[in-house]
C-alpha cells in the first residue's frame, strides 16, 4: 500500500457553493476555485474533494443529480471545470469528485420516464410498490415511501422524496452508472467519493419492518449494508481500475462502527471509507478520541487505512463542537496536530485552517438544508412552538458549517446576498484568510507547517504506532518507519506538562520542554 499518491496527500473538501465565487453571483464556482488554487498549493494540499457540481434542483445541495454528464450552471461550464482541473494538475493537486450512485433527482430524465407509466422501459430503474410495504423511515425524517399520483404506486427514497433510490438489482442501472464513471475518468479526474455507497441495495423482501431502539429511534436494519452491495462494489472497483489503475476510491459509509466499515475497504475494495468516529464526537473528550484512535489501529488489518477527519459539510464544525464558548483556548491547534500526525488519510474541510465557526440560522425561511427544514416541519407538526422548532432544527441543520469561506472582511466575505440563509453577525471580528496570512502565529500558518512536516516525514505517512498512550490527558505516541521514529506529545490537560528532550525538533509550539495546555511537540530521531 505504499507509494500511492493518496497516502502522501492531505485532502481538502470544497463545498461547492461556499468556497469562492468567481463571477459575482454570490455562489461559489469553478472560476472562483481555480483562482484559489495557489492558496491551496501554498497550504500544502495535494488532493481536493469537490461536493456535487452536476445540474441539480439542489433540494439537498446537489446530492440530487438531474444530469450526470454536465455542470450545474451555478458552478460554470464543462470547459471551466476542465480549466480548473488542468490548473490543479499543473500545481500537483489531484481532484476527486463526489458521485451519487444510490439515488437520482426526481427531475432526472430516468425518473421522469420511470414514472410516466407502469409499463415504461425505465420503470425498473427505481423501486416501486403498489402499497407501502414496510415502516422504513427516510434518513431526513418522515416516511421513505412516496405516492405517485400518475401511476398510483409508491416509490422508495432513503433521503428526500426528491432523491429517488435507484434499483441496483436491475443490471441496466449498473451499466448506466458504469458509463457515467467512465465519462469522468476519461475527463481526467483522479478519484471518486461515493455517496452513501452502503445503501445501494435494500433487503430483498420489502415486507419487513425496521426495528426501533429503546429511545424510539428507528434502527436502519434492512435498508443499508444489505446482501449484494459488496459484490456491486467489487465489480465497480474492478471496472474502474481497468480504465485507470491509480484512481483513489473513497466510500461514504456513514458509520462509526468498525464492524460496519471494515467490509468495504481494503484489497479489491474501496481504498478507504469515511469513518465518522471522530467527526461524530459532539463534546470534546480526549478519552473518547484516544479510544477511537486505538480502535482504528486495532480494528483494521494492514491493508486497511483509516481516514482522519473532524469536519465535513454534514456536521457542525469541530472548533464549535469542542469549544462552544469560542474563548480561544487553543484546542483547535491541538486538534490540527492530531489530524496531521496520526495514522490514516487526513481530510480537512474548507475554513478549518482559519478556525471558521458554526453559524446560526435565525429565520426558518432562510434555512437551506433539507434536513433542518424537515426537522422544523416535523417538530411543528408535533405541536412545538416556532421558537422551539427553530432551535431543534438548527441542531439538525447542516447549514451551520456551510457558510461562505471567510476570505476577507468584506461585508459578504466575497459573496453577494444570494444565499442569505444565515445571519452573519460581528463580521468585523471574524477570522479571515487575509488576517491569518499576516499573522505568524495564526492557525493557518500552523496548518501549513504541520502539513509540510507530515508530507515530508515518511514515518508520519507510513509509520506504525508504538506506545500510543493517554496519561493525565496528555496524548503521546511514536510513529516508526524503518529506523526513523517520530515522537508526538499533545497536552490536552489543563496543566503544564514537562517532557524530556533528546531528539531533533520538528515543531514545538511551546519553544521549551514544558508544554502548556494544548501545546504539542513533534520530534524526530534515528534509531
Ligand atoms: C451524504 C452526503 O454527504 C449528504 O450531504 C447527503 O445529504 C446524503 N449523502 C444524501 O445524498
Amino acid at each position: 500500500m505504499q507509494n500511492k499518491w493518496w497516502r502522501e496527500s492531505v485532502f481538502y473538501e470544497i463545498y461547492m457553493p461556499s468556497f469562492k465565487d468567481g463571477n459575482g453571483d454570490g455562489i461559489g464556482d469553478f472560476k472562483g476555485i481555480a483562482s484559489k488554487l495557489d492558496y491551496l498549493k501554498d497550504l500544502g494540499i495535494k488532493g481536493i474533494w469537490l461536493t456535487p457540481f452536476y445540474p441539480s434542483p439542489k433540494v439537498d445541495n446537489g446530492y440530487d443529480i438531474s444530469d450526470y454528464y454536465n455542470i450545474d450552471k451555478d458552478y460554470g461550464t464543462l470547459e471551466e471545470f476542465k480549466e480548473f482541473l488542468n490548473k490543479a494538475h499543473n500545481l500537483g493537486i489531484k481532484v476527486i469528485i463526489d458521485i451519487v450512485l444510490n439515488h437520482t433527482s426526481s427531475e432526472h430524465p430516468w425518473f421522469k420516464e420511470s414514472k410516466s407509466s407502469i409499463g415504461s422501459e425505465r420503470r425498473d430503474f427505481y423501486i416501486w410498490k403498489n402499497s407501502i410495504p414496510n415502516n422504513w423511515e427516510s434518513f431526513f425524517g418522515g416516511e421513505a415511501w412516496e405516492y405517485d399520483e400518475n401511476t398510483k404506486e409508491y416509490y422508495y427514497h432513503a433521503f428526500a422524496k426528491e432523491q429517488v433510490d435507484l434499483n441496483w438489482s436491475n443490471p441496466k442501472v449498473y451499466e448506466a452508472m458504469k458509463d457515467v464513471l467512465k465519462y469522468w475518468i476519461d475527463f481526467g479526474i483522479d478519484g471518486f467519493r461515493f455517496d452513501v455507497i452502503n445503501f445501494l441495495t435494500v433487503q430483498d423482501d420489502l415486507n419487513v419492518d425496521n426495528p426501533f431502539d429503546e429511545s424510539g429511534e428507528q434502527v436502519h436494519k434492512y435498508d443499508k449494508n444489505q446482501d449484494g452491495v459488496l459484490d456491486i462494489i467489487k465489480r465497480l472497483v474492478k471496472d474502474i481500475r481497468d480504465i485507470k489503475e491509480d484512481i483513489f476510491l473513497v466510500g461514504e459509509v456513514g458509520s462509526e462502527d468498525f464492524n460496519e466499515l471494515k467490509p468495504y475497504c481494503g484489497e479489491n475494495l474501496l481504498d478507504v471509507v469515511f469513518n465518522f468516529n471522530l467527526g461524530s464526537i459532539d463534546e470534546f473528550s480526549i478519552e473518547k478520541i484516544y479510544k477511537e484512535i486505538l480502535c482504528m489501529n486495532e480494528e483494521y488489518d494492514e491493508k486497511q487505512i483509516p481516514t482522519i477527519f473532524f469536519n465535513s459539510h454534514d456536521m457542525g464544525r469541530s472548533i464549535t463542537r469542542f469549544n462552544p464558548k469560542g474563548n480561544c483556548n487553543g484546542i483547535e491547534k491541538a486538534i490540527a496536530a492530531l489530524l496531521l500526525t496520526t495514522k490514516g488519510v487526513p481530510f480537512m474541510y474548507f475554513g478549518e485552517e482559519i478556525g471558521m465557526q458554526d453559524l446560526v440560522c435565525y429565520d426558518i425561511d432562510k434555512m437551506n438544508d433539507i434536513q433542518g427544514i424537515t426537522k422544523y416541519k416535523l417538530e411543528i407538526a408535533k405541536g412545538k412552538s416556532e421558537y422551539e422548532a427553530l432551535k431543534l432544527s438548527n441542531k439538525s441543520s447542516r447549514d451551520k458549517s456551510r457558510s461562505p469561506m471567510q476570505w476577507n472582511n468584506d461585508i459578504n466575505y466575497g459573496f453577494s446576498e444570494a444565499k442569505p440563509w444565515i445571519n452573519i453577525e460581528d463580521k468585523k471580528d471574524k477570522t479571515t484568510v487575509e488576517k491569518a496570512t499576516k499573522d505568524n502565529k495564526s492557525l493557518l500558518n500552523l496548518y501549513k507547517e504541520l502539513i509540510k512536516i507530515r508530507c515530508n516525514t515518511t514515518a508520519l505517512l507510513y509509520g506504525d504506532y508504538e506506545d500510543l498512550i493517554l496519561e493525565n490527558d496528555v496524548l503521546s505516541f511514536r510513529r516508526k518507519y524503518n529506523d526513523i521514529v517520530v515522537d508526538v506529545v499533545i497536552n490536552f490537560s489543563n496543566e503544564d506538562y514537562t517532557q524530556k528532550i533528546d531528539k531533533i525538533e520538528l515543531l514545538n509550539t511551546s519553544e521549551s520542554n514544558t508544554l502548556k495546555p494544548y501545546d504539542f511537540s513533534i520530534y524526530i530521531n534515528k534509531l
